[in-house]
């Protein structure tokens, strides 16, 4: 996720910037640039990797002026590199740029036809052309930020300059952060609250669609439609590394927050024209070749393997393809028979993965076709890759990965109904409801979310318990592996996930009063079968901690707890089930008083053997 710093004051902009930039270094970058405005030329200064680089740049061409906007960018379009880090320039206008602008290219289209020059392959480039446009056509920078912002479609926030308005800056957000801190004659305006904190915790919030003009003497707060609106700052009492996980204990619970604003982002742009067609922007196979597919193989490790597991259901369900999944570390000694008409789907949040590195080097060399979904872009796997998909979870710092895996989940599924629009087993309509499904998706994990409280008392109650098993059946048996994964990371416990049918023929005979067993019953085509795998476990003493979607009411009183997630498509329930797990797993970590975000042993990319 990208760090936006803005200041406008007396003071010198630059080390404000910088200090701002590297206190959300902890978000994760790949290149950073700075801004400043002196009178004359925007003096920008842009760097590939760490801060230090731009620092040793801005050493060698100083960078003066009392206002100025910095950037720290994790690549969403276009590689990290320097051209494409930010600032971004269109003449005088000078923009910075969190988020995903959803009609760039349609944007861009119209820009270059106008007669618009394009430096990077960045969908924030076109927010500066855009405003620009607006400006030499005679609107003041104000309005021209605002009808600019006014044809854009997506989330972002921004911060802009304009060399022929100096004693301006200006700021906006829909749907990604952006928070406002005021000094004395000077206001600084950040992503986050950490960047802000050594020099004011007097702060205001954005909202969406809301707009700030800065002056170093005031500011002024409109929506987009130039409305005045009066908003109360808060006085930040936050440490700074509270600040830093946005007032959550844990990166990991911060992050499992962050997943209906991530599927939102994995989602975004991908759904096009009025039949909801999926456009896959880098998926490197045409059509034909789509069509021409006879086989799948899908290679990860850890929860990204659970996801695949989840995948091979979407795929063949909606694509009619068959699916061999493996692991990576087996696929890669166990000489799969890949050929031309086969094509290889890697799922790596880091994309950095050493056993999947090598599955996908196999497959290839094999002569099939590779394509990754992954979280890092320009990472080794997805270099390495005929074809991404780019999940735009932001970068996930806790070890054990949650909003990685939720996005994977989505990405799949978006492939899943490419595959089956194009091969013809899924008809406009049915990929229209599927589409409309997945567009209230985030709403409704947001929902899931509420959950929290209840799962978190029903943590205390079974925190001390030696094992536990997990059961699912169909799309939901990969997330009773993913629940017991979770639990086992960071809480230590041990942990089984298993087919609810196969219970039958072993585990079962572990069952007795002190055994949780939690099981995934939500309403979907086998919900009979696992209850009466339920009752078999409630009648051998076992506490059941049933997850359930929608009004589930005939549960009630045969189970220890009842976890009711929202009501959603058979497809996408693995999604909304998965949230309880993470909860489950987190606060039981948490009474148990282990290290949540960094357990023992594990390590957040594994890239040896
Ligand atoms: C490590 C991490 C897991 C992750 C797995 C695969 O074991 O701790 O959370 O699922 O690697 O990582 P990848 O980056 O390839 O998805």
């Amino acid at each position: 996720m990208c760090g936006i710093v803005g200041y406008i004051g007396s003071q010198q902009a630059t080390p404000i910037i910088i200090d701002g930039l590297r206190r959300l270094e902890y978000r994760g970058y790949d290149s950073a640039g700075i801004c400043t405005l002196n009178g004359g030329e925007p003096q920008i200064r842009r760097a590939e990797g760490k801060l230090i680089n731009l620092e040793n740049l801005l050493r060698e061409q100083p960078a003066a002026g009392t206002r100025g906007i910095g950037h720290t960018r994790w690549a969403t379009h276009g590689r990290p590199s320097e051209i494409n880090a930010h600032p971004h320039r269109a003449s005088g206008i000078v923009v910075v740029h969190n988020g995903i602008i959803e009609n760039y290219l349609k944007l861009k289209e119209r820009l270059q036809q106008a007669g618009h020059n394009f430096n990077s392959e960045t969908d924030t480039e076109i927010i500066a052309h855009l405003v620009e446009e607006h400006f030499r056509a005679g609107d003041d920078f104000e309005t021209a930020v605002r009808q600019a912002l006014n044809e854009v479609e997506g989330a972002y926030a921004v911060a802009i300059v304009c060399a022929d308005e100096p004693d301006k800056l200006i700021a906006a957000k829909l749907g990604s952060p952006l928070v406002i801190g005021q000094g004395q004659g000077e206001y600084f305006v950040a992503s986050d609250i950490p960047a802000m904190l050594s020099h004011t915790r007097e702060m205001v919030f954005l909202e969406d669609g809301e707009m700030v003009v800065f002056t170093p003497q005031q500011m002024r707060i409109t929506d987009l439609a130039g409305q005045a609106l009066v908003k109360q700052s808060k006085t930040i009492t936050w440490s700074p590394l509270m600040a830093e996980k946005g007032g959550y204990k844990h990166f990991m619970l911060k992050e499992i927050y962050e997943q209906p604003r991530a599927l939102a982002d994995t989602i975004a742009g991908r759904l096009q024209g009025e039949e909801g067609d999926i456009y896959l922007e880098d998926l490197g196979l045409d059509d034909q070749q789509l069509q021409g597919l006879e086989k799948i193989f899908i290679i990860a490790c850890g929860t990204s393997w659970h996801a695949g597991l989840v995948g091979k259901f979407y795929i063949e369900k909606l694509a009619r393809l068959q699916v061999e999944i493996d692991i990576a570390s087996e696929f890669r000694y166990r000489d799969p028979i890949v050929n031309e008409k086969s094509l290889t789907i890697l799922i790596s949040q880091s994309g950095e993965t050493a056993d999947t590195l090598a599955a996908l080097r196999e497959a290839r060399g094999k002569g099939g076709k590779a394509v990754c979904i992954c979280n890092v872009v320009d990472s080794s796997i997805a270099r390495e890759s005929d074809g991404v998909i780019y999940t735009h979870a932001g970068p996930e710092i806790g070890v054990a990965s949650t909003k990685a895996f939720t996005t994977q989940l989505v990405a799949l599924y978006l492939l899943a109904l490419k595959l089956g629009r194009v091969r013809g087993t899924l008809s406009a309509t049915d990929c229209r409801e599927k589409v409309e499904q997945l567009l209230v998706l985030p709403r409704k994990l947001e929902e899931a979310l509420e959950l929290d409280t209840q799962i978190e008392a029903l943590a205390r109650e079974f925190m001390n318990a030696r094992d536990f098993l997990y059961l699912g059946r169909g799309n939901q048996y990969p997330i009773a592996l993913e629940g017991a994964l979770k639990l086992k990371e960071i809480s230590y416990i041990h942990a089984e996930g298993y087919p609810a049918g196969e219970m039958k023929h072993g585990p079962i005979a572990l069952i007795d009063e002190n055994l949780p067993v939690v099981v995934l019953v939500p309403h979907n085509a086998t919900y009979d079968k696992v209850v009466s795998n339920l009752e078999e476990v409630c009648a051998r003493g076992g506490k059941v901690i049933a997850v359930a979607s929608g009004e589930e009411a005939a549960l009630e009183g045969k189970v220890e707890a009842l976890i009711r997630v929202p009501e959603t498509s058979d497809d996408l329930l693995p999604i909304m089930t998965t949230v309880p797990m993470q909860l489950l797993a987190y606060h039981i970590a948490v009474h148990k008083g282990t290290d949540v975000d960094q357990p023992r042993n594990l390590a957040k990319s594994v890239t040896v053997e």
